[in-house]
């Protein structure tokens, strides 16, 4: 049996993907921050993460450590937009944004490399707000797209140094997602349009079927970044 570890699986795209491993006979371990994951199966193995808090990473990876398993995926997928609606740079707003959406993603991810099993496939949740090729047409959520623009970043520089090692790295973009982060950035005009099973259904073709490391995804075909 197969092992994915998806944070975030609480609520949204994260419980959404939880429910379709499951459904192909995957192991998932979830995390959750405040929201218990409502999935009643004995192959789902719930663990306690904030992702803002060094010392909760360090305490998750540890119980992870202890399944005494290896992780054939890990599905980046938690995450806040703390501006949705503001137009100034918040920094205080920034600097919490980083710490989860950025810094805590990677703390989380260099700590279970060790545990990866060769070709596991690591999938990081991004965004057309952190495209640089996207059109900025409003200054909103500017702490989240900063993190994302850096998350990009991030997937590139790990795919690049685990080219030799059997690890995958992607990012990717789920499009506008029926969520409460997707309803929290929609206005009167514009709403997302995708229910989260299309980006679970996204997120497990890519890592079921994808093989090449390095690239930027949006309903199955690579994007620009
Ligand atoms: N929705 C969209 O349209 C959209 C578009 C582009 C990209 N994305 C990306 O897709 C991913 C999932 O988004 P979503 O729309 O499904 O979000 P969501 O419905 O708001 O769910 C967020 C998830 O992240 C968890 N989380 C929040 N704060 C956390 C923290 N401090 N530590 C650990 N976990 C935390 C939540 O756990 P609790 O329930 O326990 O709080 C929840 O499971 C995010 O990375 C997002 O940036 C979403």
């Amino acid at each position: 049996m197969k092992t994915v570890i998806i944070t975030g699986a609480s609520r949204g795209i994260g419980l959404a993907a939880a429910k379709k491993f499951i459904a192909e006979g995957w192991k998932v371990i979830g995390t959750y921050n405040k929201n218990l994951i409502p999935i009643d199966s004995s192959n789902l193995v719930s663990i306690q993460l904030d992702q803002g808090s060094p010392e909760s990473i360090s305490w998750a990876v540890d119980k992870i450590g202890e399944l005494n398993i290896k992780v054939d995926a890990l599905i980046n997928n938690a995450g806040v937009v703390l501006d949705a609606h503001e137009n100034a740079a918040n920094v205080e707003k920034i600097r919490k944004t980083f710490d989860i959406d950025l810094f805590g993603l990677i703390d989380l991810t260099e700590k279970l490399l060790p545990l990866m099993a060769h070709g596991c496939h690591i999938v990081n949740l991004d965004s057309n707000y952190g495209s640089f090729s996207f059109p900025i047409d409003d200054e909103s959520s500017s702490g989240y797209r900063l993190a994302k623009a850096a998350l990009n970043m991030y997937s590139r520089m790990l795919a690049f140094r685990l080219k030799d090692g059997g690890i995958i790295v992607s990012s990717l973009d789920p499009g506008w997602v029926k969520t409460d982060m997707g309803n929290d950035v929609a206005s009167e005009t514009e709403k997302p349009d995708r229910e989260p099973e299309q980006p679970a259904e996204d997120i497990y073709n890519l890592v079921t079927t994808v093989t090449e490391s390095g690239y930027f995804w949006k309903f199955g075909k690579k994007r620009e970044w």
